[in-house]
């Protein structure tokens, strides 16, 4: 197959993109097939002719253009084969607010959260708003921006007075702020490939939250595949990722993300419709797990889409 991986992008995942993308491009070109890469940078209609020009383009970026569904809706009006989620699929997973209204909808249990928007009228530095969360969510509570990744500008908030800070940080990253009931516990992950769940993975952060440096340091956290838990807590993780991955109508590899809290079960985080192929990277574990090696997951991967 002719293939083209596109990587890099301009997200603040651009660094982890080129990361896997090179990755995915060697494994490719093992695996005899006629790969080429491109970065969009800044610029994703300069790729176009040459997205065209492939058989199918491979989609290594994480975050911005790439994952939220703009650069899936130019292929689409494009008439170009690539790989993951549609436009619709990838702009619901990126927004974890309605990603979490329709996993509530499919009976995917969620923590409980409230938003806070740009222009909404709320006045999160004020006394009244710090107790009205408190009351809702508890503490600690988590705050983050509603369309990020990678665990940027994400706080605990273990006290009254760190919640307004955290609200403000957030705001940096993003006009929509979450603040999310937190689950204590530990984390699992679940990758679906060819609409079937793979292994479930637990990660062990050595910090506590996967945060940024855990993401993508090596060491920096474990990863335990297949997770040491019960049966029936696998298959629940399975169940409910594929019940997520289908209320957000994906496609192709995906990757969905969980707190296992320890006496009430399951809380889904999120989805992720472009999940990380770096050597740390959770899929790429899953599938040695399953016995796949990493070129033939990615070649699965451009399969899925292939004409
Ligand atoms: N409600 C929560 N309770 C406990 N930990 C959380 C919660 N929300 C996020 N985290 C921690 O922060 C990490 C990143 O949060 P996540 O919602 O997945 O955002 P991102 O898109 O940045 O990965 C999670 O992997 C988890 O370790
Ligand atoms: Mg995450």
């Amino acid at each position: 197959m002719r293939i083209l991986v596109l990587l890099g992008g301009a997200s603040a995942e651009r660094e982890v993109s080129l990361a896997s993308g090179t990755r995915v491009a060697d494994a490719l070109r093992q695996k005899g097939h006629d790969v080429t890469t491109a970065d969009p940078g800044a610029d994703p209609l300069a790729i176009l002719p040459d997205a065209r020009a492939a058989e199918v383009v491979w989609m290594a970026l994480h975050g911005g253009a790439g994952e939220d569904g703009t650069i899936q809706a130019l292929f689409d009006l494009a008439g170009v084969r690539y790989t993951g989620s549609g436009h619709l699929a990838s702009a619901l997973a990126m927004d974890k607010d309605l990603s979490k209204q329709l996993f509530r909808a499919a009976g995917v249990p969620t923590a409980e959260w409230r938003m806070v928007r740009t222009g909404d009228g709320t006045d999160w530095t004020a006394p009244a708003f710090t107790e009205e969360m408190i009351a809702a969510l508890g503490l600690p509570l988590v705050v983050k921006p509603s369309k990020q990744g990678s665990t940027v500008g994400l706080t605990v908030v273990k006290a009254a007075a760190q919640l307004a800070p955290a609200v403000t940080e957030a705001f940096h990253h993003d006009d929509e702020v979450m603040l999310e009931a937190f689950v204590p516990g530990r984390e699992l992950t679940v990758g679906v490939l060819a609409d079937a769940p793979m292994p479930v993975g637990e990660i062990i952060p050595k910090h506590e939250l996967y945060d940024y440096e855990c993401k993508y340091t090596p060491g920096m956290a474990e990863e335990i595949f297949p997770a040491a838990i019960p049966d029936d807590v696998r298959d629940a993780a399975q169940r409910q990722a594929m019940a997520a991955y289908r209320a957000l109508k994906l496609a192709g590899c995906a990757r969905i993300d969980f707190r296992l809290h320890p006496t009430d079960g399951l809380f889904c985080l999120e989805a992720n419709t472009l999940p990380g192929m770096t050597g740390t990277s959770l899929v790429p574990q899953a599938a040695a797990a399953m016995g796949m090696d990493f070129p033939t997951l990615c070649e699965r991967i451009a399969l899925a889409v292939a004409r």
